[in-house]
C-alpha cells in the first residue's frame, strides 16, 4: 500500500521536475489502484463511516461543488460546528502534506482523522469503524474481494486515499493556455496571469496545484484577514515561534468554487481574498483594476473533476 503512495509521488515529481516553469498543467490521468479506488469511492460516500450514520466525507467535501462544503466552517455529526474551513479534496494528492497545518503527511494518514474527530464523524476509534463495516456482510464482502481480508483501519485509509488521488481536474482554460492555446484566455485573464507572476503571488502559489507545495506565514506585511485568528497553524505541529500563523499555502485550482476563503472561512468573496493577499502578503496597495484582473485569471483555474474510475 505504501508503494502505491510512492508511485504517485514519483509520478508527480516527474511532472514538476521535467518542467522549467513555476506552474504546471494537471496531468490527464494518474497511476492508481483501481479496485482499491472503487471501494474508496463507496466509502467516501458512505454515512456508515460516522458514529450515527448521518455524515460521510461527501457531506463536507462535495465533489461536484469544488470539493468543499461552501460554509465558513464545517458542520459535522449532531450539527456540531468545527473551527476551520474545509479545504478542497480535488487534486489533494498533489499537496506536500494534508490539513491547513500539514499535520498529516499523506492522504492515508489524513483519512483516519475525520472518523474520530468529535465534531466530524464522531467515532470512538477507527477500529470501531472497521468493526461496524465487518458486521455488515455486504461491506465485509467488498473488503475481502478487494484486499483478501476484512476491513481494517489501514485498508479503509488506503482505499479512500486511492480514490482521492483520482480526483483531478485537468483541462481548465488556464491549463489549455499553458499547453499552448493562447486564445483559451481573454486579454483581461492574460493580464491577470501576468500580474499574478509580477506581483509575486507565484512565489507561494506554485507547482501543479498553484499552492500545496510549501508552508508560509499568513500575514507577512500586515495581519491577514478580517479578524485575528485563534488558530496557530504550523506552530501546533512544530512548536517553533516562527511557525505561528504559518499555513500550507492553499491550492488555487477551482478556487472560484470554494468560497468562503482562508483557514477560518472569514472572507466571503474571491475579490476580497485577492485584495487581502496583495496587502498582507505582498505589502502593496490593492488597485481596483489589478484586483479585477487577477480575480478574472483565478476564475480560469476551474474544471470539473475527471471521472478516472469510469474512463480507465
Ligand atoms: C464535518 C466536516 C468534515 C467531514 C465529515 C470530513 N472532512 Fe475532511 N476536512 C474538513 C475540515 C474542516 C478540514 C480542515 C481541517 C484542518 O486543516 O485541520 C478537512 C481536511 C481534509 C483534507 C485535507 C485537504 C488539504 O488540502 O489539506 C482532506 C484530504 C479531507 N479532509 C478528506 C476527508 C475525507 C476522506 C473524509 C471522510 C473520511 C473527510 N474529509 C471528512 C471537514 C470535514
Ligand atoms: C508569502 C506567500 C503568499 C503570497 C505571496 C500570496 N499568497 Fe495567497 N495565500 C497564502 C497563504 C499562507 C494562504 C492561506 C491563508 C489563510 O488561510 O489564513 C493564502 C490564501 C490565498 C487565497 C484563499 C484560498 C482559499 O482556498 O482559502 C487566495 C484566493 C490567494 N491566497 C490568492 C493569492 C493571490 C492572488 C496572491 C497575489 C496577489 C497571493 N495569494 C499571494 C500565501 C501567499
Amino acid at each position: 500500500m505504501a508503494e502505491q503512495h510512492n508511485r504517485f509521488n514519483d509520478f508527480m515529481r516527474g511532472l514538476t521536475e521535467a518542467s522549467s516553469q513555476p506552474v504546471q498543467p494537471l496531468p490527464e490521468t494518474v497511476p492508481f489502484d483501481k479496485p482499491a479506488a472503487q471501494l474508496g469511492k463507496e466509502l467516501y460516500f458512505a454515512p456508515q463511516l460516522s458514529a450515527n450514520g448521518t455524515v460521510s466525507c461527501a457531506t463536507c467535501h462535495i465533489i461536484q461543488q469544488g470539493g468543499d462544503d461552501n460554509r465558513p466552517v464545517s458542520i459535522g455529526i449532531h450539527g456540531r460546528k468545527g473551527e476551520l474551513n474545509a479545504p478542497t479534496v480535488l487534486n489533494s494528492g498533489f499537496n506536500l502534506a494534508q490539513f491547513w497545518d500539514g499535520r498529516a503527511a499523506t492522504l492515508e494518514e489524513q483519512a483516519l482523522h475525520p472518523l474520530v474527530t468529535p465534531h466530524e464523524m464522531g467515532n470512538q476509534s477507527v477500529q470501531v469503524v472497521a468493526d461496524r463495516l465487518n458486521a455488515d456482510s455486504k461491506w465485509r464482502q467488498k473488503f475481502i474481494q478487494t484486499f483478501g481480508e476484512p476491513a481494517s483501519p489501514q485498508a479503509i485509509a488506503y482505499a479512500i486515499a486511492e480514490y482521492e488521488r483520482t480526483l483531478i481536474t485537468p483541462g481548465s482554460r488556464f491549463d489549455r493556455y499553458l499547453l499552448g492555446d493562447h486564445d483559451a484566455l481573454t486579454p483581461q485573464e492574460r493580464r491577470g496571469w501576468k500580474l499574478f507572476q509580477s506581483y509575486g503571488c507565484i512565489g507561494c502559489h506554485q507547482g501543479i496545484n498553484l499552492g500545496g507545495s510549501m508552508f508560509q506565514k499568513a500575514g507577512i506585511y500586515h495581519p491577514l484577514g478580517v479578524r485575528e485568528s485563534r488558530w496557530l497553524g504550523r506552530y501546533n505541529v512544530t512548536h517553533r515561534e516562527e511557525d505561528r500563523h504559518v499555513f500550507k499555502v492553499p491550492t488555487l485550482r477551482n478556487v472560484a468554487e470554494t468560497a468562503p476563503y482562508f483557514h477560518d472561512g472569514s472572507v466571503p468573496t474571491l475579490e476580497k481574498a485577492v485584495t487581502l493577499m496583495i496587502e498582507a502578503q505582498l505589502g502593496k496597495q490593492p488597485r481596483a483594476q489589478v484586483v479585477a484582473d487577477i480575480t478574472a485569471f483565478l476564475k480560469t483555474l476551474s474544471a470539473p473533476p475527471k471521472d478516472l474510475l469510469h474512463g480507465h
